[in-house]
């Protein structure tokens, strides 16, 4: 199930490498990346968190793909789908997730990349809906989010459960994609911008 690669105009999804590691860890450590996150990763930490990543992929099939600009640099960052491992009152679910170094930011390729795998997950993987959650002061991502034509009922606020009482990152705001609410744009986005490559 492994070796899915996903492409778009600019952008491959591929899978991990260990080259990635390095830069993985350099953009976990940088306090603006990881301003929303619970704390900044070291070397060891992050590392445990690509072999996860690596091992979401040989478990579902998909995962939170390495991203490369075509032409450009080879990783800044990934995005892609997960499956949550907590539990809570809209799970299980498939969410879409998004972390690039900042010197890729301002360039719409979250937005790019996460419409491909939510295109994916659509058509391929035949889910109906796509989740997306994080802290009500993330604009930069709640943006991404809005432009992925996800909505976010302001009644499903929840305290993320993998965090403690009183953490003043536990409150997060919900959003949802639904593959037959989805105005089209997203779907049709498969068949002009992108290609996959492997068998899921
Ligand atoms: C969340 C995150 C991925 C968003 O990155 P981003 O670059 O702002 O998002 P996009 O890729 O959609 O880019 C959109 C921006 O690129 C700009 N842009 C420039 N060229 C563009 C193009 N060709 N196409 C589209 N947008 C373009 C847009 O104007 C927009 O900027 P703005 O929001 O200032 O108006 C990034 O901030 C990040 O990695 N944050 C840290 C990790 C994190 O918080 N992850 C989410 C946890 S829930």
């Amino acid at each position: 199930m492994s070796g899915i690669e996903l492409h778009t105009e600019r952008l491959i999804l591929r899978e991990w490498r260990d080259a990635d590691l390095q830069p993985f860890s350099a953009l976990n450590a940088d306090s603006e990346v990881m301003r929303f996150m619970p704390r900044q990763l070291s070397r060891e930490e992050s590392d445990d968190r690509a072999r996860r990543i690596r091992d979401h992929f040989k478990q579902h099939g998909f995962g939170l793909w390495a991203v490369e600009v075509r032409d450009g640099q080879p990783f800044v960052g990934f995005v892609g789908l997960s499956v949550p491992r907590f539990e809570t009152d809209f799970t299980p679910c498939v969410e879409v997730g998004w972390r690039l170094a900042r010197s890729a930011w301002g360039n719409g390729y979250a937005t790019e990349a996460a419409k491909r795998a939510v295109t994916f997950g659509f058509n391929e993987l035949g889910l109906t809906e796509v989740v997306s959650y994080t802290v009500p002061e993330n604009l930069r991502s709640r943006r991404v989010m809005e432009r992925l034509g996800m909505t976010h009922d302001p009644s499903e606020k929840f305290d993320h459960p993998l965090l403690e009482e009183g953490h003043p990152l536990r409150r997060h705001v919900l959003y949802r994609l639904s593959r037959s609410s989805s105005d089209g744009s997203i779907l049709e986005s498969a068949a002009t911008d992108g290609t996959a490559k492997g068998t899921p």
